[in-house]
């Protein structure tokens, strides 16, 4: 079955975790890798859904495909879940936030001591879910890719997350070398497939990179 009678879910952006109505956590993902890669999928797909965090609206407005807009980690859980189905291919480039403030505040909090406390939760891994739901039998012929954002002992960071969450590929991205990683407009990408392939993908625009992504998925499937 070719990409063309498939539906391409794509996740990109950070996450937001709140802690009061001011504050939250999150991190330097700009959603442009992501937003990369379904511009990339659309022409190519039956359908293409791009899954985003709190991005620009340049990335997200204008295009021929639906962009689903979420908040936190568990909003994102959701939004995957519910977007997939039989032969689907999910691409999760996003960010999404580990953990969250065990409790979000209603008010503002007020500025007191030196110093203060947050006590924080996990949150759930979205490819482990899709992951154990899969083993349960959900999702017929389903193909998954995730990232890996790493710094140090990338590559077996990167072989640890392909075979935990049970992916079909891992792009694996050293966020800490230049010209990779959050926020830039290029990226430094190691594919591994589950059959053991390998390829390099050196620096280049993002744009250029999702192409190489999807031709490499393309052929996976
Ligand atoms: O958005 P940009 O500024 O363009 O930056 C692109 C990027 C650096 C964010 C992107 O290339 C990237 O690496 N995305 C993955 C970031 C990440 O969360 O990596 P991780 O190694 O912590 O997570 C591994 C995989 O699990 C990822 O596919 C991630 O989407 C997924 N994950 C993570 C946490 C979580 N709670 N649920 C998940 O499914």
């Amino acid at each position: 079955m070719s990409l063309r009678d498939r539906k391409i879910v794509v996740t990109g952006g950070p996450t937001r975790e709140w802690i009061d109505p001011v504050r939250y956590i999150s991190n330097p993902s700009s959603g442009k890798m992501g937003a990369a890669l379904a511009d990339a999928a659309a022409p190519l797909a039956r359908e293409t859904v791009f899954i985003h965090g709190p991005v620009s609206p340049v990335l997200v407005q204008g295009k021929p495909y639906r962009c689903v807009s979420v908040s936190t980690t568990r909003d994102m859980l959701d939004a995957v879940l519910g977007e997939m189905e039989d032969q689907a291919v999910l691409i999760m480039a996003a960010a999404p936030a580990d953990y969250r403030p065990a409790e979000t505040l209603t008010e503002k909090m007020k500025k007191g001591g030196d110093e203060i406390t947050l006590h924080l939760v996990k949150n759930p891994d979205i490819l482990m879910e899709v992951a154990e739901r899969r083993k349960g039998g959900a999702w017929n012929d389903l193909f998954v890719a995730g990232f890996a954002a790493e710094t140090t002992d990338t590559e077996s960071y990167a072989m640890e997350k392909l075979v935990k969450k049970n992916l079909d590929m891992i792009c694996l991205n050293d966020v800490s070398a230049a010209g990779a990683g959050f926020a830039g407009d290029t990226n430094i990408i190691t594919i591994f497939t589950r059959v053991g392939s390998r390829i390099e993908l050196p620096v280049q625009a993002k744009g250029s990179a999702a192409a190489r992504i999807i031709d490499c998925i393309m052929e996976a499937l």
